[in-house]
Parts: structure tokens; sequence; C-alpha cells
């Protein structure tokens, strides 16, 4: 048996803007952040990926001339803007005064955050009339360090801006609206401490995803891939067995049938564990097949058990010959959307990784099944194994692009 990725449907979105001094042109999915497209198309790994939802300040780079969080920030949301990086601060006079000030004041240590504060340190180095302690230290409250206690940092930002004023560097004025990056700013220029009290406002809670329309027949998904795999049986064989609900069901690790309420209707559960996420997908699925061309459809939608993750997919598939006789390939082409807070991790590359291992479980289960010995299907996906796998695959493409750079 083996497994064999096909190029999956492209429905990204073409972009183009300027990262440092260069335009840029590329595709992207259409809810990538900006710090994702930096650090994994163009490779501008300074930038640095630490929280993902806008408290931490490691991705800070600069929005036309802004500090602002490339976490939060969609890409498709820059076309046309201009995106500095730490790696285009290279010869910048005001960052390389602050390299060697956090240096000179030991403001780093692990320097994780270092790309992320210097961008926001040199913000206040430009904007600020002088070296305030306070201000400077409101003003990189947005940036977290786990590592120096804050004070070698503060040091050398304080020591930047006295040596600039001492020189008659004049602070820039107008156009900044308030101190921090964009995303935390707390009020005006006159900084948070002046900013009126206001009485907490109540935090809401996240709101329950809306369940999808139950097995919506023309719902368009918002990603897709292509996935391909052979068994060495004849394609009727396999054809056959996708007629066997719950044969195909004991294939896939995680899936449990709990219902067969009409002959094309299932009702189930699948389990995912990724890390320390965990969720159970209760819902149904309907599946068409269409015998003289071994194609068919399974088209699910269900909603994890606090009904705040909902999920609807489809899998079309064609069961072909494959490459030396007697055997077969299956082609997969997977559509799904997801919303609620897994949204926010199923990333699409990260799917498609989670949709390879288990492609690659169900292959070798469907194999077994097929020889007439039905192999022990895992309860559901093994999380240290999915990860090396995750690891492995990443590390292939960074070796990919090394390789057609040099
Ligand atoms: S990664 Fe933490 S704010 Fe963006
Ligand atoms: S130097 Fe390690 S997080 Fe700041």
């Amino acid at each position: 048996m083996t497994t064999a990725s096909a190029p999956f449907h492209d429905d990204r979105l073409s972009l183009q803007f300027t990262v440092n001094g260069r335009t840029r042109s590329l595709r992207a999915e259409p809810r990538t952040h900006l710090g994702d497209v930096l650090r994994d198309a163009l490779d501008l790994t300074g930038t640095h990926l630490g929280c993902e939802h806008g408290v931490c300040g490691a991705c800070t780079v600069l929005l036309d001339g802004e500090p602002a969080r490339s976490c939060l920030t969609i890409a498709g949301a820059c076309a046309g803007a201009d995106v500095t990086t730490i790696e285009g601060l290279d010869d910048d006079p005001v960052a390389g005064e602050l390299r060697v000030a956090f240096n000179r004041e030991h403001a780093l240590q692990c320097g994780y955050c270092t790309p992320g504060m210097l961008i926001a340190a040199r913000d206040l180095v430009l904007r600020l009339p002088d070296a305030d302690e306070r201000r400077i230290r409101a003003g990189l409250s947005g940036n977290l360090c786990r590592c120096t206690g804050y004070v070698g940092i503060v040091r050398a930002v304080r020591s930047v801006i006295a040596e600039r004023r001492a020189r008659g560097i004049a602070p820039t004025t107008g156009g900044q609206r308030g101190l921090g990056p964009v995303g935390a700013r707390l009020g005006t220029s006159s900084g948070p401490a002046e900013v009126a009290p206001t009485s907490p406002r109540p935090v809401a809670r996240a709101a329950a995803a809306p369940p999808f329309a139950d097995l919506d027949a023309a719902f368009v998904p918002a990603h897709r891939f292509d996935q391909a795999f052979s068994v060495a049986h004849p394609p009727e064989s396999v054809f056959a067995l996708f007629g066997d609900v719950e044969a195909v069901a004991a294939c896939l690790p995680g899936a449990v049938l709990t219902n067969h309420p009409a002959p094309d209707l299932v009702e189930g559960a699948l389990q995912v564990r990724i890390g320390p996420i965990s969720a159970r997908f209760g819902g149904r699925a309907r599946i068409t097949r269409d015998e003289p061309t071994r194609t068919g459809r399974i088209l699910g939608a269900g909603s994890d058990a606090g009904g705040r993750s909902a999920t609807q997919g489809e899998i079309r598939y064609r069961v072909g010959s494959g490459e030396a006789p007697g055997t077969a390939r299956i082609d997969l082409a997977v559509g799904y959307t997801l919303k609620g807070p897994l949204a926010q991790f199923g990333r699409p590359g990260l799917v498609r990784d989670l949709a390879e291992r288990l492609g690659a479980d169900f292959a070798a289960n469907l194999e077994a099944r097929l020889s007439g010995d039905p192999a022990p299907v895992p309860a559901g996906i093994n999380p240290l194994r999915l990860l090396l796998t995750m690891l492995t695959a990443s590390l292939r493409r960074r070796l990919a692009v090394w390789g057609r750079r040099s």
C-alpha cells in the first residue's frame, strides 16, 4: 500500500504588497494572517509568532509605517500596503542604535520577543519627546518578555531617546494616534494614564457557533484539498467495500457509527485529539454512490459536544485502477468549513496534515480488511504520532525551500 498526495484545488487569493521595499506577489488562503505569510511564504522568520491572538507582541511589524500585530492582520487586507519586518530594519539608524543599546544593557536573553520589542521600541524612540520611563513602560506594555524583567529593555530605550534628543533630533509629531502597537492602543498620545477612567466593560462569553444547516447539499466549502492513496486490491473489491458503511467507519480511526436510519444516511461521531485540544464531533452524513463510474460523495455536518465548534464537509471519491495490475488507486477531493473556536486552530495546513495522517491510517486499515485481516483501529488520532508527522512534513517543506535556493 502506498499513499501519495495529488495537487490540491487552489482557492487562494492573489496578493501584491511591498515587503521591506520589494514588491511581492503571492497567493494565500483567504484567512491566512500576515505573520504566516511573512514566515511561510516569504521566509522572513525574524517575525516571531507567540500567542497568535494579539497579546504578546512578538509578531509586531510595521504596516504602512505603524507597528501592527501581524498575527491579527489578515494578509488579504494588506493588498497594496507597505510592510516592514525586522529584516527590513537592518540598515535603519534608529534600529541600529537600539540594537547596540540592547546588547549593552543586556535587554535580551532568549531573544524571542526581541524583533517585536525592537519595532515597538523604535516607534517610541521616534515619537516620545523625552526619555520618560513611565511612558516607555506604557508604550512597551503590548510586548511581553518572559526572560528579562524589562529593566534592561527600558534602560536601553531610555538611553537611545536621551542620546538622540541630546543630539538635537526632535521627536516626530502627528500621524500617531496613541502609544503601543495597533490593536493595543489605549487612548490619545498623552498615554494611558491620562485616559479618563471608564467602568470595566463586562466580558461577553463567546457566542456558540451557529449550527450548520443540516446536510446542505449545495454548500460551498471554505477549504479544499485533494488526496490519493493506493491499495493492493482490485478496484471493484474496494468500491464494493465502500458500499458497506459499517466497514468503512471501522477503518476510520476515532469514528463511531451510532445509527443507520436510512440506506444513504448515517449518524455517528468522530473523536479528534491534537495535543491539549480534544473534540468529539457528533453529526450525520449522507452517502451517494455511482456504480458505473465507481465514484461517490459523502456529505457530512456536525458539531462538538458544547456546540461551540461546527463543521460541514464533503468527501468525493473515485476508485480507479492502480499502477500495478490488480491494485486500486483512490482519489479523494475533500472540502470543509469550520466554525467556532476550532476554526482558529484548524489552519488549512494543519487540517491537511491531520487528513494525511487519517488517510494513511484509513488506507492501512482498508488494506487489512480487504485482506481478511482487520487490524485493530486506534480509538482516536494518536497526538504524538500526528505531531511527529507534522514536524517531519514541516521539515521536509523547509528542506525543499532551502534546496531550491541553494
Ligand atoms: S503572536 Fe502574540 S501578538 Fe501576535
Ligand atoms: S528575551 Fe526571551 S522573551 Fe524576551
